[in-house]
């Protein structure tokens, strides 16, 4: 049993493997699916979250390495969303199939939170969306 803090939430995580994934906790244990699965080897970003305010790759980041920090999901950021990077992403339309939207959005929310605005946050956005919506991305990014 892992004790998890997930946007400002405690769970009771039922968990054997300490090396299990924090992704399948979130999504498999705690129903918290808007994190996605891609690639599993830190490649594709759309599994990413906030913990401790940094930007890590949910699929690699084992469960027991969580407890005692601070988890931000995507549905952490607003349920109505008022988050500024859910209004710009509104906005401009961004996303396609959407699958890769949720690990986009917390990563340009990272780097807001390490004090990127505007364009200096496209630097940091590594993520692969296979539908192409880097143009939208890069416009809605803009107005951050
Ligand atoms: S699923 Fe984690 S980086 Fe691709
Ligand atoms: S919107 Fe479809 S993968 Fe990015």
């Amino acid at each position: 049993m892992y004790t998890l803090n997930v946007n400002g939430v405690t769970y009771q995580a039922n968990v054997t493997d300490a090396e299990t994934p924090l992704l399948w906790v979130l999504r498999d244990v705690l129903g918290l699916t808007g994190t996605k699965y891609g690639c599993g080897i830190e490649v594709c970003g759309a599994c990413t979250v906030l913990i401790d305010g940094q930007v890590e790759h949910s699929c690699v980041f084992d469960v027991s390495s969580a407890v005692g920090k601070k988890i931000v999901t995507i549905e952490g950021l607003s349920a109505t969303n008022s988050h500024p990077v859910q209004k710009a992403w509104i906005q401009c339309q961004v996303p396609q199939c959407g699958y890769c939207q949720s690990g986009m959005i917390m990563a340009t929310e990272g780097a807001r939170r390490a004090g990127h605005h505007g364009n200096e946050i496209l630097p940091e956005l590594k993520n692969v969306c296979v539908c192409g919506t880097y143009e939208r991305i890069r416009r809605a990014v803009k107005t951050l």
